[in-house]
Formats: C-alpha cells, sequence, structure tokens
C-alpha cells in the first residue's frame, strides 16, 4: 500500500486576488483600534489568568496592535518591559500613544513596525514572548514561532493564544449567522490566515523544537445559570461579528440579506430567556530549550 505523505505542518499558501497578499478582516479604522481595546479589557480574565511573566524582564509582544494587551501586561507585570512589534503602522503609533497617556506604563515599553514573519531583533534578546490573536492573521505561522524562538534566550516562555473558529455555537438555531460565520472564516483563508489555527499551535510548537509544551482550551459558555454575563458576551460578539461585514460584502462573500438575517437571529437570541452560547479558544504554553 502506498504511504501517504503529510504536508509539511502550516498551511496552503491562499492569497487575495485583489491585493496578492495576506490581509486583515477587521480592517484598520479608528472604531476597529477601539474595539481591540474593548475586547482585551473584555477578554482579560480568560487570556491573562497566571501567565508565567513574573521572572521576565524583557517581554516580546508580535502583533502588539493598539497596545491593549500590553498594557494589561505592563499593569499585572510591574518589572516588565514590552517591545511591541506590528506590520500596521496606526496600530502601532496608536499603541504608543495609549501606552504614552498610561502613567504606568512609560518608559516601560517601546513599539515597532515590522513583519512577525522576519523580527528585526538579535538572538536571544527577551526572555519571553507573548502572541495573542495574531497567529490566525498571519501567512505562515510556523515560520513567525520559529522567529520568536530564535530572539528568545533558552528557558523563556512564550503564551500564544488563538482563535479556533470551528467551535462557536449559538441557540436558538441561527442559520444565517452560521452561514456567515462560513463565509467570515473562509474569507480569512483566503486572505492568507488560519481561523482554525487554535488548534494547531501543539503540532507546531512541537515541530519547532518548543519544549514543555501544553495547551489549554478555554471555554464561554453561556446560559440561564448566568444571564447578565452572557448578555455582556452576546454584545460583545455581535461587534466581533459585524466588524467584518463590511470588507466581507464589499469582497461579495456576504449579501445584504445575509447580515440582516444575522442581525435578526442575533437579536432572537440576546431576548431569549433561553438562550445558550458557546466558543472555545486555545491557549498554549510552551518554553524555549
Ligand atoms: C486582532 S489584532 C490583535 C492585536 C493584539 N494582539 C490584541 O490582542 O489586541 C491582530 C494584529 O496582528 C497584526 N498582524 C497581522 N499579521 C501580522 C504580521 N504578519 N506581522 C506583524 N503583525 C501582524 C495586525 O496588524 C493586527 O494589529
Amino acid at each position: 500500500m502506498k504511504r501517504r505523505t503529510r504536508a509539511p505542518v502550516g498551511k496552503p499558501k491562499r492569497r487575495t486576488e485583489a491585493t496578492g497578499r495576506p490581509g486583515y478582516l477587521h480592517g484598520y479604522t479608528a472604531h476597529e483600534q477601539e474595539r481591540l481595546v474593548r475586547q482585551a479589557r473584555f477578554l482579560e480574565d480568560a487570556v491573562h489568568d497566571r501567565l508565567p511573566f513574573r521572572r521576565c524582564r524583557r517581554l516580546l509582544e508580535v502583533g502588539c496592535g493598539v497596545g491593549a494587551q500590553t498594557e494589561i501586561l505592563l499593569r499585572r507585570f510591574p518589572e516588565l518591559h514590552v517591545t511591541g512589534i506590528d506590520r500596521n503602522a496606526p496600530n502601532v503609533a496608536a499603541a504608543r500613544r495609549r501606552l504614552q497617556a498610561c502613567a504606568f506604563a512609560r518608559g516601560r515599553f517601546s513599539a515597532e513596525v515590522g513583519p512577525a514573519e522576519s523580527l528585526p531583533f538579535r538572538a536571544a534578546s527577551f526572555d519571553g514572548a507573548f502572541l495573542c490573536w495574531i497567529l490566525e492573521h498571519v501567512d505562515d505561522p510556523a515560520r513567525t514561532l520559529a522567529e520568536v524562538r530564535r530572539v528568545l534566550q533558552p528557558g523563556a516562555p512564550v503564551i500564544v493564544t488563538e482563535v479556533q473558529n470551528a467551535t462557536f455555537f449559538l441557540d436558538p438555531y441561527s442559520p444565517n449567522t452560521l452561514q456567515y460565520w462560513m463565509a467570515f472564516n473562509d474569507t480569512q483563508l483566503e486572505l492568507g490566515g488560519d481561523p482554525f489555527v487554535g488548534a494547531k499551535l501543539g503540532n507546531l510548537l512541537l515541530a519547532l523544537g518548543y519544549g514543555d509544551i501544553s495547551t489549554a482550551i478555554k471555554t464561554f459558555h453561556f446560559d440561564n445559570r448566568t444571564p447578565g454575563e452572557r448578555a455582556e458576551f452576546l454584545a460583545y460578539w455581535t461587534e466581533l461579528l459585524l466588524s467584518g461585514a463590511p470588507a466581507l460584502a464589499k469582497a461579495g462573500k456576504v449579501s445584504e440579506q445575509l447580515v440582516a438575517g444575522m442581525r435578526r437571529e442575533l437579536d432572537v437570541v440576546a431576548r431569549d430567556p433561553d438562550a445558550v452560547f458557546w466558543y472555545s479558544f486555545v491557549q498554549a504554553r510552551a518554553k524555549v530549550q
């Protein structure tokens, strides 16, 4: 019997026809910048729970965006200096503005424009790394994690937090919303990203020679036991879904009717006294060895 050869860890490259390069579905508007700040604060308990950075002094944050996670890291770890890098210049400028205005962050961060796949830092420059909601957007997650490993010192911890978009579920059943979600994920794949990368973090880190790898599946499961949190989370999720609508409509991936249908369904779910929301993401921990 012929043995099947496995594709290398990673994913096939897909590019937008329009731009020929990877893109970012949510866009780079001021509204999206504010959404990232709200999102980081809203998810802080789940994302920043017991991170292993107490002994770190020079942390690298790849895909720092507008500095929303940086602010939380600097607040939680008073002895930390964070170097952020992001390919989007307006986001980096916003990060600098935000953090300069933050008394406890002053003198404790720098932010640079650059690609995650080719980090402009010398080997072993940092003693920890934090990546959150970025690998889903990069063209080559394996190369990015290899670069992170290169610039970390031996023994340095790395935390990678990522989406696993196949886990989304709503009750009452919401077919327009699920169809929209499929279009959202298909488009992210076409843009060169990977909305399912969370499930692959263990494989990626193992193939790159990281040690002490663990993955935590963190689930938001809201029902009648926590109606207040369910309502808050549904509002957050509705904003997240709609943040992709302009780009998806422009690319012809969703129709006005589908978006309107999704809005109606989300409204029904928000009013339903027995509604259920479910979504899981993955947080991987590893060490450079
Ligand atoms: C969803 S945002 C997350 C930002 C931040 N980590 C947070 O949680 O608020 C993704 C960020 O990754 C950046 N990004 C995407 N691909 C990148 C790449 N190849 N190199 C550097 N930054 C990238 C985007 O510009 C954007 O700022």
